[in-house]
C-alpha cells in the first residue's frame, strides 16, 4: 500500500518511432499520465516525469526496408513528429529521450552485461525460422502466418492482432518471411534467456499479495501469467538494428527491444539528471508509477522487474501500474497499419487551438476498465453541450457581468443567503473527490468532479440571475458575482491537470498569480477589488463541418480497406466436392432457356418469380437472384436451367427447375449463358 513517499518517478510506455502517435496511445496512456503529474506538481509535489521513443524493434526495420531508407532515417523522423505531437497537447515531459542514443545504448549494454557477468542468463540453442534468400534469421515480426489460436491471415511471428494472442514463431501455421515471401527453414541458433521462472515466487508475493488494489485489469493479467507458469524467456535476437550484445560471439545478434526499452526509462533519466539520477530509481522514497496500454503489462509487471530484480543493486519497483484498455475508434480497432485511426499531429492541424477538446473528451470516455469508443459525433457534443455551453457559458457570464456592471473588478461579498452557502459548500467536498479519484488513478471520475464544480457554477448563476437583480439591487447583484467570480477560479485550478490551456486562459482572463491546489475551495481567491482582464471565450463551438470532414475521411479509408477485403473474398476459390460419376452427372438435365417474365416474388427481397421458354414448354421457376439482378435484366435473356429437378412450392409458387449460377468467393454470383443464343432447349453436357 502506498506508504510516505518523498517525490514520484512517472514513466510514460515509450512509444515506437516508426510511426505517429494516436488518440489510442493519448487516451491509454499520455493523458492520463499529464493529468497526474499535472496535479502532483500543482500540490507541490517532487515530480520527475520520463518518456522518449523506442527507436529498436522489427517494425521499425521493416518500414526502413519498404521505404527504402535506414531504420535511423525512420526513427530521427517519428521522434520528431511523436516529440512536437506531445508538446502540442501540452505533455510536457522532463525529458523525451530516444533509445537509440548513446548514453541507452551504454546503459542497456552494461545492464546486459552485468547479468551476464553474474550468470543471470541460461543460453540456449534452438531451431529458428531463417530466411534462406534474404540470409537472415526472422525474428517476430519479420515472420507471418495463420493464426493458430483464431485463424486470421498475417498473424506475426509475437502476436495476432486480430485476436491479441501471444504468439511464438513456431506456432504459425504456414509461415512465410517477411521479407522475401519465402517459406523459412529452421537453422540452430544460441540466444541468450532470463528464466523468469526463478522469479514466480517473489511476483506473487510482490504483486498478488502486496498489490491487490491494483486494477483488475491489470492484476488479472498478472495473475494469469503467474498461474500458467513463467518460461525463461530470449532477451537477444539475430537482427541488426537494435543494441548489439556486448559478448564475444555474438556478432549479429542485438538486445531484443522489450530487455532494452524499459531500460530506456533509466537512461532518459541519466541523461537528463547525469549526477542526480540515481535517488529516482534507487531511492525506497520514491514512488515509481509506470503508466502503459493493456498490451505492455507482461513487461511492465513480470519481465522488467524480474530484470531490475537480478540486476540489485537497490532498483526501486512500480507502486502501482495503471494500464488502460483499449480506445476504438467509430467502433472499430484502431490500427496503424490500416490507418485507421486519428492522428495527433493531424488533429492539431484540423483542430488548431483544441487541444484541450480532444483531453477532454479522450479523458471522460477513457479505456480505464473496460475498451470504449471514441465516436466524432460524441466528440462534437462533450465540446458543444459541455465545455461551451457548461464551463464556458458559466465562466463568461460571470466574467462578462462583472465588466458590466462593476468595471471588471471584483465586486465585494455581502451577507450570504443560502442559495450561496450550498453552492460554496459544494466545492471543498468536490475537491476531495477529485483528490482521492486522481490519487487512485480514476481519471474520469476526477474530471467528472471537476465538471461538477462547472455545472454547480453554471446552475448558480441561472438560478440567481444576476443580469435581472442589477435592475434593483447591486449589493446582492455583487455578492452573486463574488461568488461567481471565486468559482471560476476554482475552474481555473481544478482544470488545469485536464484542460491546461483552458486553465491557463483562465487564469489570464481573472489576473491569478498561480494555479495553487491549496487556495481550490477557499471562499476569497480573489480579493474584492482585484482587476480582471478582458473576457475571452474558453471554448468554441465545433460545428458539423468540421465533424463530416473527419467522418468522411475515416469513410474513405473503410470503404477502401472493404473494397480490398472483397477483391481478396473475390479470389477464394471454394474446394472441389467429392467426386461423382459420369452417371451422377448424366442424370441432370440441363438445358438452355429464355426468360419470358420476371417479377418480384412479393414480400421478399431475394426472389425473382420467372417464366421461361425452355423450347419444351413454358414454364416458372423460382430463383434467389433478386440481389444480384432486377426484373427488367432479366426479361428476354438466354439462361441455362437444370430442367428435371423435382418441382418444389417457394412461397405458395410452384418452381420447375434452377437456373445455373456461376458464384464467387465474394458471394458475387452471375448467371450461366450461351456464348451465343442458341435454340432454347439445347442440352448441355
Ligand atoms: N514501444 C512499446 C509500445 O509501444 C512500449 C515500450 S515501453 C518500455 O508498445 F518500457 F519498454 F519502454
Ligand atoms: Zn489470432
Amino acid at each position: 500500500m502506498d506508504k510516505n513517499y518523498k517525490r514520484t518517478l512517472v514513466t510514460c510506455a515509450l512509444p515506437y518511432a516508426n510511426g505517429p502517435v494516436h488518440i489510442g496511445h493519448l487516451a491509454g496512456v499520455y493523458v492520463p499520465a499529464d493529468i497526474y503529474v499535472r496535479y502532483l506538481r500543482m500540490r507541490g509535489r517532487e515530480v520527475l516525469y520520463v518518456c522518449g521513443s523506442d527507436e529498436h524493434g522489427v517494425p521499425i526495420t521493416i518500414k526502413a526496408r519498404q521505404q527504402g531508407c535506414s531504420p535511423q532515417d525512420i526513427v530521427d523522423r517519428y521522434h520528431k513528429i511523436i516529440d512536437e505531437s506531445f508538446k502540442g497537447f501540452g505533455i510536457d515531459f522532463d525529458i523525451y529521450g530516444r533509445t537509440s542514443s548513446d548514453v541507452h545504448t551504454k546503459n542497456a549494454s552494461g545492464f546486459f552485461r552485468k547479468l551476464y557477468d553474474e550468470g543471470k542468463f541460461v543460453t540456449r540453442e534452438s531451431e529458428q525460422y531463417y530466411d534462406p534468400e534474404a540470409k537472415t534469421f526472422l525474428a517476430d515480426r519479420y515472420i507471418v502466418g495463420t493464426c493458430p489460436k483464431c485463424g486470421a491471415e498475417g498473424a506475426y511471428g509475437d502476436q495476432c492482432e486480430k485476436c491479441g494472442s501471444t504468439l511464438s514463431p513456431e506456432e504459425l501455421i504456414n509461415p512465410k518471411s517477411k521479407l522475401s515471401g519465402a517459406e523459412p527453414i529452421r537453422k540452430k541458433t544460441t540466444h541468450w534467456y532470463l528464466p523468469l521462472q526463478d522469479y514466480e515466487q517473489w511476483l506473487r508475493e510482490w504483486i498478488l499479495e502486496g498489490h491487490k488494489e491494483w486494477r483488475p485489469n491489470v492484476y488479472g493479467q498478472v495473475k494469469s501469467w503467474l498461474d500458467g507458469g513463467l518460461q525463461p524467456r530470449a532477451v537477444t535476437r539475430d537482427l541488426e538494428w537494435g543494441v548489439p550484445v556486448p559478448v564475444e560471439g555474438a556478432e549479429g545478434k542485438v538486445l531484443y527491444v522489450w530487455f532494452d526499452a524499459p531500460i530506456g526509462y533509466i537512461s532518459n533519466t541519466q541523461e537528463l539528471l547525469p549526477d542526480d539520477w540515481e535517488k529516482w530509481w534507487k531511492s525506497p522514497d520514491t514512488k515509481l508509477v509506470h503508466f502503459i496500454g493493456k498490451d505492455n503489462i507482461v513487461f511492465h509487471c513480470i519481465v522488467f522487474p524480474a530484470m531490475l530484480k537480478a540486476y540489485g543493486d537497490g532498483y526501486i519497483l512500480p507502486e502501482n501500474v495503471p494500464a488502460n484498455e483499449f480506445l476504438n475508434l467509430e467502433g472499430d480497432k484502431i490500427s496503424t497499419s490500416r490507418g485507421w485511426a486519428v492522428w495527433a499531429h493531424e488533429y492539431l492541424q484540423d483542430f488548431p487551438g483544441k487541444a484541450d477538446v480532444l483531453r477532454y473528451v479522450l479523458t471522460a470516455n477513457a479505456p480505464e476498465t473496460k475498451d470504449n469508443d471514441f465516436s466524432w459525433k460524441d466528440f462534437q457534443t462533450r465540446n458543444n453541450s459541455e465545455l461551451v455551453a457548461i464551463f464556458g457559458n458559466f465562466v463568461n457570464r460571470a466574467v462578462v457581468l462583472t465588466h458590466k456592471y462593476f468595471g471588471g473588478r471584483v465586486p465585494a461579498c455581502g451577507t450570504l443567503e443560502d442559495i450561496d452557502k450550498e453552492v460554496l459548500s459544494e466545492i471543498p467536498r468536490l475537491k476531495a473527490s477529485i483528490e482521492s479519484n486522481i490519487e487512485n488513478y480514476k481519471f474520469r471520475e476526477a474530471l467528472r468532479d471537476a465538471m461538477s464544480i462547472a455545472r454547480a457554477g453554471n446552475k448558480y448563476i441561472s438560478d440567481t440571475e444576476p443580469w435581472k437583480v442589477a435592475k434593483t439591487d447591486m449589493e446582492r447583484t455583487a455578492t452573486i458575482l463574488n461568488i461567481s467570480l471565486q468559482i471560476c477560479a476554482d475552474l481555473a485550478i481544478a482544470f488545469e491537470p485536464f484542460t491546461p490551456f483552458a486553465a491557463e486562459k483562465l487564469k489570464i482572463m481573472l489576473a491569478l498569480d498561480c494555479l495553487d491546489w491549496e487556495i481550490l475551495g477557499r471562499p476569497s481567491i480573489l480579493p474584492s477589488g482585484h482587476q480582471l482582464a478582458d473576457a475571452e471565450l474558453l471554448f468554441a463551438k465545433i460545428e458539423d463541418d468540421a465533424i463530416n470532414a473527419q467522418l468522411a475521411r475515416l469513410d474513405a479509408i473503410r470503404a477502401e480497406r472493404e473494397a480490398k477485403e472483397k477483391a481478396e473474398a473475390a479470389k477464394q476459390v471454394a474446394p472441389q466436392k467429392e467426386e461423382c460419376t459420369f452417371e451422377d452427372f448424366e442424370k441432370m438435365d440441363i438445358r438452355t432457356a429464355t426468360v419470358l417474365e420476371a417479377v418480384k416474388v412479393p414480400k421478399t427481397d431475394k426472389l425473382l418469380k420467372l417464366t421461361i421458354d425452355t423450347g419444351m414448354d413454358k414454364r416458372v421457376i423460382v430463383s434467389g437472384i433478386a440481389e444480384y439482378y432486377s426484373p427488367e435484366e432479366m426479361v428476354n435473356r438466354q439462361i441455362c436451367i437444370l430442367a428435371n429437378l423435382k418441382p418444389r412450392v417457394i412461397r405458395g409458387i410452384e418452381s420447375h427447375g434452377m437456373i445455373l449460377m456461376a458464384k464467387q468467393g465474394d458471394g458475387k454470383m452471375r448467371f450461366i449463358t450461351p456464348q451465343e443464343v442458341l435454340a432454347n432447349g439445347a442440352q448441355i453436357g
